[in-house]
């Protein structure tokens, strides 16, 4: 946005306050796409199974808070504006993930993590950091990070009981998305993370699944 220059700090302070609490807060806007569940029907799962699934759609949702927290982060550092150009198509679809995750739980009689305020501030401040190092880091740092989710969300297919066609409709359109968010991210000029890079932040996605399915 070309008029951004002309914010104070304070006026960013706040724009950044109400987007931390839009995405913190339970859903009320509208999400750009209806979620891909709308189509399908819903089925009776027993207690255990659909406890099992809200589980994983909490870890799916807080992972979509982080995804916010990431590009909002980067969204305050970055210096060039075609690379929040090129991403603000990828943060609007994250909207849309957080919408869906979120009426998925309700749906499943759940709530969504209590941790998300601790896993959002963590996100915001590695993205805000990788954007001070560079551009190029911080696009690397949402491909590796998309990269990650993409692995969550084949295993949760993988998980899903056959019958919940809902969760896997949302799951299903995440993913095609998600991998989407990684080309675009690489294509803006994004480092290829090397392995040990990789694997510290899979062991950073490791605590937050174990502890968001049932926190
Ligand atoms: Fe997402
Ligand atoms: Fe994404």
């Amino acid at each position: 946005m070309a008029n951004e220059r002309h914010y104070s700090p304070t006026d960013r302070l706040l724009l950044q306050a109400d987007a931390a609490l839009r995405t913190l807060l339970p859903f009320n806007g509208k999400p750009y796409r209806p979620s891909p569940a709308q189509g399908e029907p819903e089925t009776q799962l027993d207690a255990g199974k659909a406890r099992h699934v809200a589980g994983l759609m909490r870890i799916n949702h807080t992972g979509e808070v982080c995804a916010q927290a990431l590009y909002q982060g980067q969204a305050l550092t970055a210096r060039l504006p075609q690379v929040r150009s090129a991403m603000e198509q990828a943060a609007n679809e994250e909207v849309d993930h957080l919408a869906w995750c979120e009426q998925r739980i309700r749906e499943l009689d759940s709530r969504t993590s209590l941790l998300n305020p601790l896993f959002y501030g963590l996100s915001f401040g590695i993205g805000a950091a990788a954007g001070l190092v560079s551009d190029r880091v911080s696009l690397g740092f949402v491909a590796a990070t998309e990269d990650q989710v993409c692995k969550h969300l084949d295993d949760h297919l993988g998980q899903l009981p056959e019958e919940d066609r809902k969760s896997r409709a949302i799951l299903e359109q995440m993913r095609i998305d998600e991998r989407q968010h990684a080309a675009t991210a690489l294509e803006a000029g994004g480092l290829r993370f090397p392995a040990p890079v990789k694997f510290g932040m899979s062991l950073l996605s490791k605590v937050m699944t174990k502890t968001t399915y049932r926190i």
